[in-house]
């Protein structure tokens, strides 16, 4: 038996993902059910979607956020418990080289949103945070207190290449650009860097000559209204297990990788 689990959604725009997964538990193909969607962007078209479903919205408005903290550096809006040194150390978006004004900036102004979003998810026991077409970094402020049990990731992230090529914001366009023969998406746990996390699942499809940018759009985001209501339903039934693999080559040289494994469906006696 499994036990069905509350997902909670975050889109900045037109959310056929979130329709996906919200169809999938609708359908059975994921015991669980979407208890909230919230946003970045309060134009998102997904809002009304999940609205007109019966599900509760919210909005964390992170331009307006932005354009407020630029205008007014203050630090009493900061969270009480932001720790800059802290999250600086973890997150890996930034080289070592970065301008230590735009690290510092970049972090202070993404806890003051990122505080407003724990406040936001905070009433609702979900399990699983999803991030469907969210189109904001989250940084280790947000991420450790989500992630509260060791070892064990809850916010998952589908990005619209085969990674790790291509992270970023337009992953189909850069796979195009680059002339690469295959494209695809990957379903990801979000670690401390940008679409570095353990890899879930991955789905590729062909990329002809007369192939365009929609045209290559349309194949991946049908593959990933398949691929993330799969890894979802995997999560939901326990099977989902984060672990370090280790290897000695030929040469002696040792490796190291971290790996989603899955684990079989349990045989029911
Ligand atoms: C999808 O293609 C998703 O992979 C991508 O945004 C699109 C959202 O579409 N996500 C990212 O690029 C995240 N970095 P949707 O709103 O219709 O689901």
């Amino acid at each position: 038996m499994t036990k069905r689990i509350n997902i909670g959604i975050l889109i900045s725009g037109s959310g056929t993902n979130m329709d996906a997964i919200i169809n999938a538990c609708e359908d059975g193909t994921i015991n669980g059910e979407v208890i909230f969607v919230g946003s970045d962007n309060p134009e998102a078209r997904g809002l009304e979607k999940a609205g007109k479903k019966g599900i509760p919205t919210f909005v964390v408005n992170y331009s307006e956020i932005t354009r407020t903290f630029k205008n007014n550096p203050d630090s009493s809006l900061l969270p009480a418990d932001f720790d800059l040194e802290d999250i600086r150390a973890k997150q890996s978006f930034f080289k070592e080289n970065a301008e230590s004004d735009k690290v510092i900036s970049f972090l202070r102004t993404r806890a003051i949103a990122e505080a407003l979003l724990i406040e936001k998810i905070k009433p609702y026991p979900y399990d699983l945070l999803v991030l469907a077409g969210f189109m904001r970094n989250l940084t280790p402020y947000f991420i450790d207190r989500v992630n509260t049990a060791p070892g064990k990731p809850r916010i998952m992230n589908i990005h619209p290449a085969l990674l790790p090529a291509f992270p970023g914001t337009d992953g189909y366009g850069d796979t195009f650009r680059y002339g690469c023969k295959v494209g695809g998406c990957t379903v990801h746990f979000i670690d401390y860097g940008e679409d570095s996390g353990p890899i879930i699942g991955q789905r590729a499809f062909p990329i002809t000559e007369s192939d365009s940018i929609e045209s290559i759009k349309k194949k991946g985001l049908a593959l990933e209204w398949e691929l993330y209501p799969e890894c979802i339903r995997l999560f939901s039934e326990d099977r989902l297990h984060v672990v370090k693999m280790t290897y000695t080559l030929d040469s002696g040289k040792f490796v190291q990788r971290t790996v989603v494994k899955i684990a079989q469906v349990p045989i029911e006696k």
